[in-house]
C-alpha cells in the first residue's frame, strides 16, 4: 500500500549490510530467544525488544520487511536467507533456503503465509506476534531473495 520503495536495486546493498548488522548485534539474544523457545504460544506477544539503533547504516528507513527478517528470520535463514544462520545448524529439516527460486518460486503467497502464520516443523509460528502488515512486508522481503527472481508481484 505505502511502500514505493524507489529502486531496489540500489537499496539491496544497504539493506544486506544492515541485516549483517543487526544479526550481530542481535544475534546472542535471538539464539537464546531461539533454542529455549521451542512450543511457542500463540498468544504470545511478548516479542519484541526494541533493536539497537543500526550503527553506520542509515539504510533501509523504508524496508520494514528487511529489518523484520534481520530480526527474526535471519538466526535460522541466515543473512542472506540461504537457510544457514546458526540457529538453524541443528534443525532438521533446515531452515528453507529463500534464494533458492526453483522451490520459493513454486510457493503461492497464501502458502508461505500459512507457514508464517502457523509454523511448519521447526519453523516457529509468527501469529500474535507479527501483523498482518508485518507479514506481508517479510513475505515481500523474502520474495526479493529468490534467485532466479519471483514473477509474481
Ligand atoms: C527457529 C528457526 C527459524 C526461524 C527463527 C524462522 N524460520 Fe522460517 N523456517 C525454519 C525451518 C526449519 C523451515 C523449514 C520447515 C519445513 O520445511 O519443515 C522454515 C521455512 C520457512 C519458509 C518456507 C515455507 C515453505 O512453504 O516451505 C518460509 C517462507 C520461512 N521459513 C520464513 C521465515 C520468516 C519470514 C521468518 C522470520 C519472521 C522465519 N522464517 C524465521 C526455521 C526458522
Amino acid at each position: 500500500m505505502n511502500s514505493p520503495h524507489a529502486s531496489r536495486a540500489s537499496v539491496r546493498p544497504l539493506a544486506a549490510v544492515a541485516a549483517v548488522i543487526a544479526l550481530f548485534t542481535l544475534g546472542n539474544a535471538l539464539i537464546a530467544g531461539c533454542g529455549g523457545n521451542k512450543t511457542s504460544q500463540s498468544g504470545d506477544t511478548t516479542a519484541t525488544a526494541t533493536p539497537a539503533p543500526a550503527p553506520a547504516a542509515t539504510a533501509d528507513a523504508g524496508d520494514e520487511g528487511a529489518k523484520i527478517y534481520a530480526e527474526k528470520c535471519t538466526v535460522c535463514h541466515g543473512p542472506g536467507g540461504k537457510g544457514d544462520g546458526p540457529g538453524g545448524a541443528a534443525l532438521n529439516p533446515k531452515p528453507r533456503d529463500h534464494t533458492d527460486g526453483s522451490y520459493m518460486n513454486t510457493r503461492t503467497d497464501a502458502q508461505l503465509l500459512e507457514v508464517l502464520h502457523n509454523g511448519k516443523g521447526a519453523m516457529p509460528a509468527w501469529k500474535g506476534i507479527l501483523s498482518d502488515e508485518q507479514m506481508q512486508a517479510v513475505l515481500k522481503h523474502v520474495r526479493s531473495l529468490a534467485v532466479p527472481p519471483y514473477p509474481g508481484s
